[in-house]
């Protein structure tokens, strides 16, 4: 490499809300930073400025494989993200979730891309009888959305083994901080409630609202991304959890937030989750570093 010259990195679902904020830590950290999004889930204004924005779709092989060339990390976090659209929407999510990964790692092992950072999901463990969720459980993903991003942990893992492309998969835990989506149907739980809260309407809790969660600030996933980039401990389709490793009721939340509840029926969901951080600070030396007392008061 020239000296001086930027190394290149490619984040997939870069205008997203963690892809975004990883991009501008990236870009802050001098990577040549080159995003691939479709803008099926995000705006424009929320790919940070020094960022290459390709609006590209990642079912489409042809269209993203050239931009491969000369990559030392792909970040993977292109997705379509909610477990109940992909309830409604099982093909169109199969297709972006699992071909869409895929593609991304066929061009990544044509171009001999360094290493693939995948991010897969907790909600591959779906129900399990124990906590706290560890990664040697067997997956019981619960829904479409589950069992795709399972999938492409899968794939990440043959292609190790198979064609010699170094990946790691990191299985998130409820991520929530700044630039998270508050619209639409999908919005997850704090930005809801933060929504919610500035309108003046109650915060609606679905069931009973014991459900637990362990939610995990986006700084740390960012964090735990660049660490699985630079780790030599990660590199064989290793699975490893980033979650906080603390987990709070969905009252709990509505409770630091503060203000008028409502309880609305029920969705399908598994009932608690926690995760066992044990091997991310084993393989990456990562550890959670906000609190979401902290996290929910820096966004109040
Ligand atoms: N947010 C969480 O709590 C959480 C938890 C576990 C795993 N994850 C995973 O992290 C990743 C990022 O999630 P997020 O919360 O930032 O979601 P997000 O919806 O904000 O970002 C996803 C991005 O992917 C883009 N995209 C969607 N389909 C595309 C396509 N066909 N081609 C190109 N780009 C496409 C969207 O436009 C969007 O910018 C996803 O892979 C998700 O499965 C998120």
């Amino acid at each position: 490499m020239i000296v001086g010259m930027k190394q290149k990195v490619i984040v997939t679902g870069g205008a997203g809300f963690i892809g975004s904020n990883l991009a501008t830590r990236l870009i802050s950290e001098g990577y040549d930073v080159h995003i691939i999004d479709n803008l099926s889930g995000s705006k424009k204004e929320r790919v940070p400025a020094g960022a290459h924005l390709h609006v590209v779709d990642i079912r489409n092989f042809n269209e993203i494989e050239p931009l491969f060339v000369s990559v030392v990390c792909v970040f993977h976090l292109a997705a379509l993200p909610r477990v109940q659209y992909s309830i409604e929407n099982p093909e169109e999510t199969h297709e972006v979730n699992v071909t869409g990964t895929l593609n991304v790692l066929r061009a990544s092992a044509k171009h001999k891309v360094k290493k693939v950072v995948y991010s897969a999901s907790s909600s591959a463990y779906g129900d399990q009888e124990i906590l706290p969720l560890v990664e040697t459980m067997p997956a019981r993903p619960k829904s479409p959305y589950g069992a795709q991003k399972y999938i492409g942990e899968v794939y990440c893992k043959v292609w190790s083994e198979v064609y010699g492309l170094k990946t790691v998969s990191l299985r998130y835990f409820n991520v929530y901080g700044h630039g998270q989506s508050h619209e639409g149907a999908y919005a997850l739980v704090i930005a809801k409630f933060l929504k919610q809260k500035n309108e003046g309407t109650p915060m609606t809790i679905t069931g009973d609202g014991t459900q637990t969660r362990d939610f995990t600030h986006v700084r740390d996933v960012v964090n735990a991304n660049i660490l699985a980039f630079k780790s030599d401990k990660v590199g064989a389709g290793e699975v490893v959890n980033i979650g906080a490793g603390d987990n709070y009721s969905v009252n709990k939340v509505a409770e630091l937030i503060g203000g008028e509840v409502v309880y609305i029926p029920a969705r399908l969901e598994p009932k608690d989750t926690r995760a066992d951080n044990t091997l991310a600070r084993k393989l990456l030396g990562w550890k959670p570093t906000v609190t979401l007392a902290e996290g929910i008061a820096e966004l109040l």
